[in-house]
């Protein structure tokens, strides 16, 4: 296992671009089960979910690689409508297979994901859809199996705005015969992306980025041939960092609309951020010249959950007290007790976390158990005297494309150490 070292204590100044969007990415690549022929993505980040997603694709039978930025994916016909326990173990998001294949094959075999580090996250709301238009889903050894020979439009009202849970279903519902609503539809960009995308395969979907989304089925889709969006968290990881490192950074190639509400966030605790032609420009007195705001996560356009550690190690050292409610997931606050060890004060309380600002953080050997908490410990660490360890960086790696070649030139001095603890 790879790890990171850093040595605190350096503003970022530079540019930095923004990649392809790890979950825009991962459903169009199973959107392109739903046709025959060669899909052409491009903008594709390269990341471990995204291998572990064509892993996926390749088992069913699928032919693809992800070697570039330009990953082709020809479905055709598959061997084996199946996603097994070893690749959803490894990514829940594996689970957007289950729309497709109901829709295109009839039948899929999906292994239940289990609950995961930052929470319980059942797929009951994805189940409930598929069942809606006609599917029989019967749970079988850990696995679930859901057969319809021809799904067909339906109402459904999602209990909770669920994305992943939105996206199956969108793609389910653009090969079922006649009408389907989606009511209280998860609004995020990333679904108004795979909206977009299946549109262009000849669906005929309406309404995507609103919570009330129509879909009205068409017989045959066709092969794309599409560039994915920029990834906003990782925009907005970048915005953060470069806040608290005190730096000037612009951020090129991000969507602004989509980093809004971590601009907003930003903008209150009174740092500069700015609209440039190419991106966003985000200039800081860095931690300890910023005020702390308090911040409660919300489904899209609310200020999102895959953003909250990162403002958290912000806000450890901001001037004042910072309460961070976490509304979206119930187990998300693991960085918690590492940013700790470096010095913060936190206290969890149910699902808000308190943040007395301090003089500084001092660098520590830390670990986390996800992504986000991940990166969180890497902006902890680029702002604290001395040196950080980040281990178990394969974390990271599931959603940032080789993060120390993007700090680097911004000014972080940090390396990865291969095969560390
Ligand atoms: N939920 C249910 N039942 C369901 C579906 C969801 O109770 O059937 C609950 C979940 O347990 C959670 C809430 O609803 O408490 C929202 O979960 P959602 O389904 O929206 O999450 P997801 O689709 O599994 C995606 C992203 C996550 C991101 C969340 C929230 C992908 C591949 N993953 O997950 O991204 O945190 O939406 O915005 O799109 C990440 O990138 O680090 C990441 C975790």
């Amino acid at each position: 296992m790879d790890k990171l070292v850093i040595e605190g204590a350096v503003p970022l100044h530079g540019t930095v671009r923004v990649s392809g969007a790890k979950n825009a990415a991962l459903p169009i690549l199973c959107a392109s089960l739903l046709t025959d022929g060669v899909c052409t993505f491009r903008n594709v980040p390269r990341l471990r979910d995204v291998e572990t997603m064509a892993a996926l694709l390749r088992f069913m039978g699928a032919d693809t690689d992800t070697t570039t930025s330009v990953v082709n994916v020809r479905a055709g016909s598959l061997r084996k409508p199946e996603a097994p326990y070893e690749l959803v173990k490894q990514m829940r998001a594996s689970v957007l297979v289950l729309g497709p294949l109901v829709a295109r094959y009839g039948r899929a075999r999906v292994s239940l994901p289990g609950g995961c580090a930052i929470g319980a996250r059942p797929i009951d709301q994805h189940l409930k859809g598929l069942q809606a238009m006609g599917a029989t889903i019967t749970l079988d050894h850990g696995y679930v199996l859901a057969e319809c020979a021809t799904l067909k439009g339906a109402t459904i009202h999602l209990d909770m705005a669920t994305v992943t849970g939105t996206e199956n279903l969108m793609m389910a519902a653009a090969l079922a015969r006649g009408r389907t609503q989606l009511v209280g539809a998860a609004r995020e960009p990333e679904v108004e992306e795979l909206a977009r995308v299946l549109n262009k395969m000849g669906a005929r979907i309406d309404g995507a980025g609103t919570d009330v989304i129509h879909i009205e089925g068409v017989d045959v889709l066709h092969p794309v041939d599409h560039a994915i969006i920029p990834d906003r968290i990782e925009a907005g990881t970048f915005m953060v960092a470069a806040a608290a490192t005190g730096g000037d950074v612009l951020v090129e190639g991000v969507i602004p609309e989509h980093v809004e509400p971590t601009a907003a966030k930003l903008r209150e605790a009174g740092v500069e951020v700015t609209r440039e032609e190419s991106g966003i420009r985000v200039r800081s007195p860095g931690g300890r010249g910023l005020r702390s705001v308090d911040i409660t996560t919300a489904p899209h356009p609310g200020y999102p959950t895959d953003m909250q550690a990162q403002f958290m190690a912000l806000m450890s050292l901001a001037q004042g007290t910072s309460v961070i409610t976490e509304s979206v997931f119930e187990n998300r606050f693991m960085h918690v007790p590492e940013l700790t060890r470096m010095g913060a004060e936190v206290e969890v309380h149910g699902g808000a976390a308190i943040v007395r600002g301090v003089e500084s953080l001092s660098g520590a050997v830390v670990m986390a158990t996800d992504l986000r908490a991940s990166a969180s410990l890497v902006i902890a660490g680029l702002i604290a005297a001395g040196e950080t360890e980040v281990l178990r960086v394969y974390h990271l790696d599931r959603g940032y494309e080789a993060i120390e070649t993007r700090l680097g030139p911004l000014g972080a001095r940090i390396r990865r150490v291969r095969g560390a603890a």
